[in-house]
């Protein structure tokens, strides 16, 4: 019998509408438009606003147009895996949240946090239950409100983030495409570098954690980029190397967006051209969990079915990897 994978047969995304420019942020902190595009390549960034919206809200949505566009019923799908840093709660899960909000019913939902590197980690294992051949219909979202824990006064990071969701339906198959290998790493002495100092457990929220502004993004930004360029560009090469694929093999580098510059030295690591590779930081910074499926969502239209996509992530832990995936349909009509 031939091996069962884990397709992607359908992806749909949410952006809020507010759009934070360079040119804003230049009014709210010691910046420039100048340094943030030359340091980062982004221009703009999505933000949720509105009294009682969260990562759910995003979600949602990216959901109910993901079922929409495949022709499906929430009570078909029966397991949803949220990736997420920023949930509407500290518990229940935020898939729990959003399954509630669209309908998925007959489903068991529980979220990943793996930082930057949720989105594949998540990818992965909702594949592992498809090739058990128990489920057959698993979605994926990947999304986060980042905007809920940066610091607006702190130039080093209220630049680089911004909000978003975005939905990836996965069915079985027995044809040569869909998630074919995979590459995953952590190492947690990476935490000093970039984490959240307190509302966990070995430091509950209290007054004296708020006026010390202790509930944000802290982020060592040089030592991060160091890591993320060599661990990205390693794993990269690694898979390919692994599965005996050349640069020529690859349709595209499908790189975790946290800094122009990162993506492009993964992308020169791998031999790559630069019409090789997916970027949109431009027009959503860090989204986080949301990167990497926005840009295969951004770049729908341009994928054929049995295209190599090499997915690639470095973020908080630290974790780090990559995805062999081989795109499974034509672009939608
Ligand atoms: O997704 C999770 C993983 N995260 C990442 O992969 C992020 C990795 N790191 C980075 O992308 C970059 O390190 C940053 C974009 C965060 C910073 O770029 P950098 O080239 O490493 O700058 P730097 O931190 O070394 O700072 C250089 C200078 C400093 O000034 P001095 O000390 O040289 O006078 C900073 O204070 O730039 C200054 N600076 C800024 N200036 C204007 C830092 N942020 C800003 C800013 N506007 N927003």
């Amino acid at each position: 019998m031939s091996k069962i994978r884990a397709a992607i047969t359908a992806i749909e995304s949410h952006l809020p509408d507010y759009v934070l420019t360079n040119d804003i942020l230049e009014q709210m902190v010691d910046t420039s438009e100048e340094w943030i595009t030359t340091r980062t390549g982004i221009k703009t960034r999505h933000i949720l606003r509105g009294e009682g919206k969260g990562t759910s809200d995003m979600g949602a949505e990216a959901v109910k147009g993901l079922l929409e566009k495949r022709g499906i019923k929430p009570e078909e799908v029966d397991l949803f895996l949220c990736s997420t840093v920023t949930p509407d709660m500290k518990f229940p899960a935020t898939a729990n949240i959003i399954s509630d909000k669209t309908g998925i019913k007959n489903a068991f939902s529980y979220d990943i946090n793996a930082a930057c590197s949720g989105f594949l980690y998540t990818l992965v294992t909702a594949a592992m239950f498809i090739e058990s051949g128990k489920y057959r219909k698993v979605v994926v979202v990947g999304a986060d409100k980042m905007s809920s824990i940066i610091d607006y006064t702190d130039r080093q990071t209220c630049v680089l983030f911004g909000d978003g969701a975005s939905a990836v339906l996965l069915e079985p198959t027995t044809e040569d495409v869909g998630v074919m290998d995979h590459i995953f790493q952590s190492d947690g002495s990476g935490m000093i570098h970039l984490h959240m100092k307190a509302g966990g457990s070995v430091k509950p929220p209290s007054h004296e954690t708020v006026d010390a502004r202790e509930h944000y993004v802290y982020q060592e930004g040089k030592a991060v980029f160091k890591f993320a360029v060599a661990n990205m560009a390693d794993v990269s090469v690694d898979i390919m190397k692994r599965n005996n694929l050349s640069s020529d093999d690859i349709s595209f580098l499908v790189p975790h967006q946290a800094n122009m510059r990162i993506i492009e030295a993964v992308g020169k690591r791998m031999c790559l051209d630069k019409s090789q590779i997916m970027i949109n930081i431009q027009r959503y910074g860090n989204t986080t969990n949301a990167t990497i499926p926005l840009c295969l969502w951004d770049y729908e239209n341009q994928l054929k079915k049995g295209d190599n996509l090499i997915l690639s992530a470095f973020g908080g832990g630290f974790t780090w990897g990559a995805i062999w995936l081989k795109w499974a349909y034509d672009p939608p009509a």
